[in-house]
């Protein structure tokens, strides 16, 4: 007689993985078989010892995170693995920090300021009057990473790189598509645009990149959402502006919240509680190495940046900022940097001056040199523009704020994705960002605070969790950034965040930055040649974001057409009417970028708007 396996509670023997778990591994599986996906390197292309371009990032038994939770709740988080035979080591690339860029270029100045209301430029200048010829780009000189991790083929030994597929870009791993067998490419009307134009597969001529080939492919294979149709082709994720799409590590980790950790925090003896504590204050110490914060104390949860930005205004603000006080803010920032200013001044009576830009989208730093005086009490400005993709010089604005005795607020949303950013470094006194940005889950991100500024900022929303002591008659907060934390916070996203952010760490921001910069100059590079399209934004450094019109079309409609395509870009004002408006406009198209995206992608982009072009006769 046999003794049957031991079952579970289903009667399915204990020894098979779960419903869940086949269902998952199916997927992978089938996404894994040649032809599956669209992108999937071909031998040739991505070559290198067999298994090398091997595992998705996030198998679920990966092992601990590197920032492990405190106490109990030691649990897998679906964490990159090499292959077995190819250690991770610690990657320490030597890449420029572009953190402190500042902005090149500035024009002569253009603004006016109009005492006791908002400051604005004049003399908007219109898309016609840009100029047409693309400014200098300085170019990026990364020096290859001595040490670098499973992603970086050149550090594998015995991987000799494949010849570059297109001369001038060749560092770019390319994804092999068949272009041919692809209809996106199959007609080729702007063939004849010129002799600069760009044909199917044929690249530009842009400088050498120089940093190691970035397996885009490995990295793709992450994120179940890219292997996605739309319109009967694969989707080509524009929209990384608007949000991120998630790594396979950051699902896995909400999975594994719900089903081992989930508890309220901070409130019970039980074990359960201690796992969700640990998971939701490792997240905060995650985020605060992942922004070179002195403490997890200075880090308080939020929804994201907007909520960010109306904690610090009804915090910070409604502490510090009196009638006549001034708020700084630029011509670039997003609603969200905007409207609770507005709010704060409308209640208090100060007064709200703004940086100007000029015709590349450059913040003119003079102008905001001149803003400046004893009045000046915050500058709150963005690292990155997301209606233009301007970096703006951000250590130079913290300085020159700090000398006028400002506090200063960095809306990070746009840039902790993109662009390493070091708070301590930088001097910050703020700084915001979304976790669904820089793909971790909606519904979380954090606000940075110097501690000595934090302590002294009242609460703002009251509530359980926030409190020492409660009588009926008064009651006593909590340190930061307890006291800025009433109620259940979302304790799951915030697991969520921090592998998100382990994911990126990972592959190393300095090495996104670098990829990504290569991207967006390739984008503006073939979008020049459309006919009747002009780039709105084109400051010499620029990350993530390319924003365009074309002749004879509403942006909705490009944006409408190029779903048609599987191509998915935001069209609109972005939440940036200002600085649109700067440009005569109230809409523009939005492709943005992020480490996933091909240069492929970018080609078929380019290949839809050249054909809407010559649809409109250009
Ligand atoms: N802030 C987001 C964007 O720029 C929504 O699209």
């Amino acid at each position: 007689m046999t003794t049957a396996p031991p079952t579970g509670d289903g009667g399915a023997p204990a020894w098979l993985p779960d419903e869940a778990t086949l269902s998952r591994m199916a997927g992978e599986l089938f996404r894994a078989l040649p032809g599956q996906d669209p992108f999937e390197p071909s031998p040739a292309v991505a070559s290198g010892p067999p298994g090398v371009v091997g595992p998705p990032m996030s198998p679920p038994n990966g092992p601990p995170p590197t920032s492990a939770p405190a106490s109990t709740a030691q649990f897998a988080s679906g964490f990159a693995v090499p292959t077995p035979d190819l250690p991770i080591q610690p990657v320490t690339p030597d890449v420029p920090d572009l953190s402190g860029l500042t902005g090149g270029g500035v024009a002569s100045p253009t603004a006016g300021t109009t005492p006791g209301g908002p400051s604005v430029p004049s003399g908007g200048a219109t898309p016609g009057s840009l100029p047409s010829g693309a400014p200098a780009v300085p170019s990026v000189s990364p020096a290859a990473p001595s040490v670098s991790q499973f992603y970086f083929l050149t550090d594998i030994p015995g991987y000799t790189p494949a010849a570059p597929a297109t001369p001038g870009y060749g560092e770019v791993a390319l994804p092999p598509t068949d272009l041919s067998t692809d209809d996106r490419f199959a007609e080729p009307p702007w063939y004849s645009a010129g002799p600069q134009s760009v044909s199917p597969g044929s690249i530009p001529q842009l400088p050498l990149d120089p940093h190691p080939p970035f397996d885009v492919h490995a990295i793709r294979r992450d994120f179940p959402i890219l292997s996605e149709r739309v319109n009967g082709k694969p989707l080509i994720w524009l929209d990384n502006a608007a949000t991120t799409q998630k790594p396979q590590a950051v699902i896995d980790r909400l999975v594994e919240f719900y089903s081992r950790e989930n508890s309220n925090i901070h409130r019970a003896a039980h074990e359960l509680a201690a796992r969700a504590t640990d998971a939701y204050e490792g997240a905060r110490r995650t985020i605060a190495d992942f922004l070179g914060a002195g403490s997890p104390e200075e880090i308080i949860f939020v929804r994201g940046t907007t909520e960010g930005i109306n904690l610090i205004a009804n915090t910070w603000g409604h502490k510090n900022i009196r009638e006549g006080d001034e708020i700084v803010i630029s011509h670039l920032e997003h609603h969200a940097n905007i409207v609770p200013w507005q709010m704060l001044a409308e209640r208090t009576g100060a007064v709200i001056k703004v940086i100007p830009v000029d015709d590349d989208g450059v913040l003119l730093i003079d102008e905001y040199t001149k803003l400046l005086s004893d009045r000046t009490k915050l500058v709150s400005v963005t690292h990155v523009s997301n209606a233009l993709g301007t970096v703006t010089p951000i250590k130079q604005i913290i300085d020159i704020g700090h000398r006028a005795g400002a506090t200063v607020l960095i809306d990070g949303a746009q840039s902790v994705p993109h662009i390493q950013v070091n708070v301590t470094e930088l001097d910050a006194d703020f700084l915001v960002f979304s976790g669904h940005k820089i793909f971790g889950p909606t519904g979380i991100g954090a606000v940075y605070g110097k501690r000595e500024i934090l302590e002294d900022m009242p609460p703002w929303e009251g509530g359980g969790n926030m409190i020492v002591d409660v009588t009926l008659e008064r009651a006593t907060f909590h340190e930061p950034p307890g006291r800025f934390e009433a109620g259940t916070g979302n304790i799951a996203d915030a697991a969520g965040l921090a592998a998100a952010l382990d994911y990126v760490q990972r592959i190393g921001l300095p090495n996104i930055a670098a990829y990504e910069h290569g991207l967006v100059e390739y984008a503006m590079a073939g979008l020049r040649q459309v006919p009747g399209l002009t780039l709105i934004g084109t400051a010499p450094e620029k990350a993530s974001v390319v924003s365009f019109v074309l002749d004879g079309y509403e942006p909705l409609e490009v944006g409408t057409a190029l779903n048609q395509e599987g191509i998915a870009v935001r069209a609109g004002h972005h939440c940036a009417q200002p600085i649109l408006r700067r440009f005569g406009l109230e809409a523009t198209v939005r492709p943005s970028f992020a480490f996933y995206n091909t240069c492929q992608e970018v080609d078929a982009l380019v290949a839809a708007v050249h054909r809407l072009a010559a649809r409109r006769g250009h």
